[in-house]
């Protein structure tokens, strides 16, 4: 049974049946499904995707007519084992995937790879402050004002270098900047000079992927995790091994196990996305020590450690860095600036070891040459005249704020059909269901009733090939007023009940 990750938008208005028929389709056309390959069965798929069998049928009809699937009776659906000529060679105007866009005919292999490779749920769906989407900081508190301010002065008297072609570093002033907070605020060891800013923390992931590893190298991801770091890694033909994250964080014996090759780890150790967990000392150091007993093979290990969302911890004592633990330069410490300021800046950091630096320097260039000089110049002002600072302090305050006026409509909306705890970090929350329940199709649910809360199965890795996890659904505050939160809690509710 050929293992199928389809994402269907039940607020599209594409049919599911359509959608379902435009993704196995695609999924023949790209190489992801091969000849011959067995389908899940139509009982299965349409448990899986939290759909009625119906819809299934009526895609699998469709498919079955254009030849792209075939039926053997009593022994299931297959891929079509040849598929006729004309079939691969997509006319421009052919109906074309809704989750993958436009396929040309003749994609590379990395190209047919790429376009196969799960980006981040809900990365395409363009719905921004919704309650309860994850990950979305508080822009309705954004201080525009000051940062147009600042904008337009700089626009108006900057030197001329900001608008030239800069260094594929990141502007000097920003990285002193952050090396400098970095430095104060995580324990960060480091010199200005290893700080690479990046077009926000993705291009640090795919970065520290190409620079660092070969295609075929294998890395380990946390499971459940950020299929950002998988897609990146992915994409670099780096093998990622799904590595279980327990109430420790990931477990470092486990991967070993699973796969005691791999190059690279990423993981999330302040704030583990999604469960929340903080690596406990203990893990970071075998982790460590994983990393430092692989710089005995000439090519050694790597930890891609993604700081994320660190700045937001509400009480307790905020966990250094791992990176600051670090004595053997394995730790490639990644941040960005799209929780603590906002996503479509597009920055983010990098610190690298002070070998690598010029490596990482020449990828970049190649890849983009650099990144926006009066963007950066602007964040460097930020940082530098103590604004960063006060606004973090400020999100802090209100972030506590939206997080216990969600605990609080829990308590009141969501008894005995969902159940939080209050966290002392990060942007979100984990609502369990009850066990045996479908996270898919609640989440599906929610998002008819006009809430945006993903499944916890979405980001685990191994779900893609059959497992099961705990059923829970992800609930962002940060971006929403408590009157939002509140009417969001409720449909929530209604939506469960029905
Ligand atoms: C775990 C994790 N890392 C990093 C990011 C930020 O990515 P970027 O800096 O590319 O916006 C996110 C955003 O949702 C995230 O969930």
């Amino acid at each position: 049974m050929v293992p199928l990750a389809l994402s269907l938008d039940p607020r599209s208005s594409t049919p599911l049946h359509r959608q379902l028929y435009d993704e196995i389709r695609a999924a023949v056309l790209t190489g992801r499904l091969s000849a011959s390959a067995r389908l899940p069965s139509s009982r299965a798929l349409a448990a899986d995707l939290a759909i009625s069998r119906n819809t299934v049928a009526g895609a699998f009809d469709q498919l079955l007519a254009e030849g792209y699937i075939e039926s053997r009776p009593g022994a299931g659906t297959f891929v079509a084992k040849e598929l006729p000529e004309e079939l691969l060679r997509v006319s421009p105007g052919a109906p074309t995937s809704a989750a993958h866009g436009t396929f040309a005919p003749q994609l590379s292999n990395r190209g047919r790879m790429l376009a196969s490779t799960p980006v981040a749920p809900s990365t395409r769906d363009g719905a921004s402050a919704c309650a309860f989407r994850p990950g979305i900081p508080a822009l309705d508190a954004f201080p525009r004002d000051l940062w147009a301010r600042i904008a337009a002065r700089q626009y108006r008297q900057s030197k001329f270098d900001i608008f030239s072609y800069g260094d594929p570093a990141g502007h000097p002033p920003l990285r002193r900047a952050i090396a400098e907070y970095l430095r104060a605020a995580r324990g960060v060891n480091c010199t200005w000079e290893q700080v690479i800013v990046t077009s926000g923390s993705q291009q640090a992931l795919d970065l520290a992927a190409r620079v660092l590893l070969d295609p075929g190298d294998t890395a380990w991801v946390e499971d459940p995790g950020y299929f950002g770091a998988r897609g990146a890694w992915t994409a670099a033909g780096v093998t990622c091994m799904p590595v279980p994250v327990d109430a420790e964080g990931l477990s470092v014996a486990q991967g070993e196990l699973l796969a005691p090759q791999a190059r690279m780890v990423y993981v999330s150790p302040s704030h583990q996305y999604p469960l929340g967990v903080t690596m406990s000392l203990a893990r970071r150091m075998a982790l460590l020590a994983w990393a430092r007993r692989g710089g005995a093979n000439v090519l050694g290990r790597w930890i891609a450690e993604d700081d994320y969302d660190s700045e937001f911890r509400y009480s307790g004592r905020p966990l250094a860095a791992l990176q600051g633990l670090d004595t053997g330069g394995r730790v490639i410490y990644i941040g960005t600036f799209s929780k603590v300021l906002f996503p479509a800046l597009r920055l983010g950091y990098m610190v690298v070891p002070a070998g690598t630096v010029d490596a990482f320097a020449g990828a970049r260039a190649l890849a983009d040459r650099h990144p926006p000089g009066p963007s950066q110049a602007l964040v460097a002002e930020f940082l530098m005249e103590g604004h960063f600072a006060r606004h973090v302090r400020r999100m802090r305050t209100l972030y506590a704020e939206r997080q216990a006026a969600l605990i609080s409509a829990a308590r009141r909306e969501w008894d005995g059909l969902l159940e939080v705890s209050p966290a002392d970090a990060g942007m979100h929350l984990v609502a369990w269901l009850p066990e045996g329940t479908s996270d898919r199709e609640a989440s599906n649910r929610a998002a008819a009733a006009g809430v945006s809360a993903p499944p916890l199965s979405a980001y685990c890795h191994a779900a893609i090939h059959g497992a099961i996890a705990r059923p829970a659904l992800l609930l962002g505050y940060s971006a929403v007023n408590a009157r939002k939160i509140q009417e969001g809690a409720r449909r929530l509710s209604v939506a469960m009940l029905n």
